[in-house]
């Protein structure tokens, strides 16, 4: 009988689980969305009970609504949004505070301190990372600092911390495990990438108990069962990934020196660059980016806090489209965005620059400036950024890259595929399946249970449905890029 690998990819606005097949392909769908919450400006938090019962809902959902049953399931694989993350207590399994996302800034100032002590070097060398509110360590040590009693019980031995893919786990478990994967303990600022193990020395620059840490597994493996009354079934949890990481491997970037950038929220561009953690001297990030057996592989990230998001803004704070896909006709209305630059930083500026301080601006307005411009200098934003991101990697790698694979929401987005391939002057290409997130999750667990026999068989039914070649006008692009730059550095400026 046929089986399916469940995919779960638990993201920054929605819980989504997808049945996908044995050719790769997506059988069947469900989503959630659930509640931001945003108690301060800067702040942003998740219910973590919200995260699971949507999370949980959605599992169930998907295998009922294609008429199957748990017996039906191959495996489980974990990919989540990457830095977010939960405290909760061990004995009663409720979490003390809200999960503190990824994009939440209240740690700002505790960075900038921790930079003025110096501590920029060794964080760096052992973690890949930047000191950065983005990153998980400095939340857990606010949630000790800041809930009454937390850190007292921390010291107890009663409080557990993991990231998105841990608290899902311990529920579907039934709290029988506390684990995370390779590519989620790279993003905590915890984790020695080195040396693959949680880091005694960073454990005391955070102040954070060594009790509360996940154990931490590959990323392709069994890890124990699925234990909730959801299905009559036992199904193996066999893969976790932090939702990049699974999208790289979700798009078979397997050789060093091939990229992806996924296009969401934000976007996130990864360069597997092998068996070794080189630290980038360009501002990039270097992380686990998988772990499967004895072989672990590296990536170096750059992350855009503001990507698709930029688009929800035009929807939901300027008013000018109505639905997100809109934005590519009313970009198209014009030929061009007539001198008008939006650096769409509402959450500081990620990789290479590293400023958290920078806001949102639009340059260049005239008179005969309309919503049209200024959602045709959205879409050339996201872009553009891509574009820094990916010169930095060209710089550490001693390489121009010669190809691009794209994953995400946003890459329905014709004129911004053609807009990306000739800011970047690289093939761009578009493969069938875009759920490359949990496509690269149900990889990593078909390929622990035997699903899928080996990689080569991944390959094999990995499929490109578009390619996006350069087309425009060089000397017309090098001017665009130059207006970009100015406008990058007037932010810069005026924030700092
Ligand atoms: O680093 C944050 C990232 O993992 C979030 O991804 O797709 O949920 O916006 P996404």
């Amino acid at each position: 009988m046929e089986k399916f690998i469940l995919a779960l990819d638990q993201g920054t606005t929605s819980s989504r689980a997808i049945l996908f097949n044995k050719k790769g392909a997506i059988v069947s769908v469900a989503q959630k969305e659930f509640k931001q919450i945003f108690p301060r400006p800067g702040w942003v938090e998740h219910d973590p009970m919200e995260i699971w019962s949507s999370q949980a809902s959605v599992a169930a959902q998907v295998v009922t609504q294609s008429g199957l049953s748990g017996n039906d399931v191959a495996a489980m694989g974990i990919t989540n949004q990457r830095e977010t993350c939960v405290v909760w207590n061990k004995n009663t399994g409720k979490p003390v505070y809200n999960a503190i996302v990824w994009q939440d800034k209240r740690t700002l100032e505790y960075c900038e301190a921790l930079k003025e002590e110096g501590k920029e070097k060794i964080i760096r060398e052992k973690t890949g990372l930047v000191i950065d509110s983005y990153f998980s360590a400095t939340k857990v040590k606010w949630i000790l600092e800041n809930v009454d009693g937390a850190r007292e019980m921390a010291a107890k031995g009663e409080l557990a911390m993991g990231t998105i893919d841990s608290w899902l786990i311990w529920n579907f478990t039934k709290r029988q495990l506390h684990i995370t994967d390779v590519t989620n303990a790279s993003r905590t600022m915890l984790y020695n990438i080195h040396t693959l193990g949680w880091d005694n020395e960073l454990l005391e620059i955070f102040d954070i108990p060594e009790s509360m840490l996940p154990e931490v597994k590959d990323s392709s493996e069994v890890y124990g069962y699925l234990e909730t009354a959801m299905f009559s079934a036992k199904i193996p949890i066999a893969g976790i990934a932090g939702d990049q990481m699974a999208a790289l491997f979700g798009q078979l970037c397997l050789e060093k020196g091939m990229v992806k950038n996924t296009y969401g929220t934000g976007c996130f561009m990864l360069m597997n660059i092998g068996e070794k953690p080189v630290l980038s001297e360009n501002n990039l990030l270097t992380s686990v980016a998988w772990k499967i057996g004895d072989e672990v592989k590296y990536a170096l990230e750059g992350s855009i806090f503001v990507g698709g998001a930029v688009v929800q803004w035009l929807r939901d704070g300027l008013g000018v489209i109505k639905r997100s896909e809109d934005v590519e006709k009313l970009a198209e209305s014009i030929e061009s965005t007539e001198g008008v630059y939006f650096v769409p930083s509402f959450a500081g500026l990620g990789a290479p620059h590293w400023n958290q301080k920078a806001k949102g601006t639009i340059f260049g307005l005239t008179r005969g400036s309309t919503d049209a411009h200024i959602a045709r200098a959205s879409l050339e934003a996201i872009a553009y950024q891509s574009m820094d991101i990916m010169k930095s990697m060209e710089a550490d790698a001693g390489l121009k890259i010669s190809e691009l694979r794209v994953d995400g929401g946003a890459t329905v987005n014709n004129l911004l595929m053609q807009f990306q391939s000739d800011v970047l002057n690289t093939t761009t290409v578009r493969p069938e399946i875009t759920e490359t997130t949990a496509l690269g999750a149900a990889y990593l667990a078909g390929l622990a249970v035997g699903f899928w026999k080996n990689i080569e068989e991944l390959i094999d039914i990995w499929k490109e449905e578009r390619k996006f070649e350069p087309q425009e006008n060089r000397e017309k692009i090098e001017t665009g890029i130059k207006g970009w730059y100015k406008a990058v550095n007037a932010v810069e400026y005026w924030t700092r």
